[in-house]
């Protein structure tokens, strides 16, 4: 059985379709089986991957009912489910969370970002609370414009929220112009190669993230 992994913050513009488009075909060419389910009605990450990866199907998705009912028969299909959320707490957003073994939440670069971010823990935390257990939560930092490394207070601030931050991309041009033409960084050559370094990094980091177990009711219960 696959794993589902959905990118998700109701915030707008925080990296969810590139973090999703850039990991799905890291997967392809790794030779897993993977499915991109786009639940964005602006569907732009489909139209993307489209043009990187025509191997890559992207499924559209644009209801909770159709999450809910494709995404187990898609995973009983793919090794990977890659959910690239749509913006705004939506019911498709609330639906993404009740099908993934997995939420990564991109967010802002700040400390300010990521305490705004408490939102999209919140919803997380309603769905791993009704579930008993899944989906694990990691915060994403993005647009990073400090050096390489996370500053202290973005840590401490997810550390506080209770929830793993990853190690981030930094903001750079790259990124935005890999959607533009229609590639990932790592296929940019020389004006990629920073970012194709970050990415993959980040990307590995994200892949070693196992589900959790989910804990049945009467093993709860005692
Ligand atoms: N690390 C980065 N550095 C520079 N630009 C970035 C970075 N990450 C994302 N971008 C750019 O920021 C914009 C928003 O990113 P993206 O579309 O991935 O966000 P999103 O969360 O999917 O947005 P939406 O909620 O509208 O679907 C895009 O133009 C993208 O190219
Ligand atoms: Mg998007």
């Amino acid at each position: 059985m696959g794993k589902v992994v959905a990118f998700t913050n109701p915030k707008g513009g925080v990296g969810k379709s590139t973090l999703a488009v850039h990991l799905a075909v890291k997967l392809k060419e790794r030779g897993e089986s993977v499915v991109l389910v786009d639940a964005d009605v602006q569907s732009s990450s489909s139209t993307w991957l489209l043009d990187v990866e025509p191997e890559v199907s992207p499924v559209r998705l644009h209801t909770p009912d159709e999450m809910l009912e494709q995404i187990p028969a898609l995973r009983e299909e793919f090794s990977y489910v890659v959910i690239d959320g749509p913006a705004g707490l939506s019911e498709v957003t609330r639906a993404a969370l009740f099908v993934a073994d997995i939420a990564f939440l991109p967010c802002g670069p700040s400390a300010l970002d990521l305490r705004a971010a408490n939102d999209a823990i919140r919803v997380v935390r309603q769905a791993q609370t009704i579930r008993k257990g899944p989906p694990i939560a990691v915060l994403i930092p993005n647009k990073l414009q400090t050096r390489y490394r996370l500053s202290r207070e973005l840590l401490e601030t997810g550390r506080s929220l209770g929830i793993p931050v990853a190690s981030g991309l930094r903001l750079l041009q790259a990124y935005a112009d890999a959607a533009g033409q229609g590639t990932v960084v790592w296929r940019m050559g020389q004006e990629g190669t920073t970012a194709a370094r970050e990415i993959e990094d980040l990307l590995e980091e994200l892949l070693r993230y196992e589900p959790a177990e989910i804990i049945e009711p009467s093993v709860a219960n005692g």
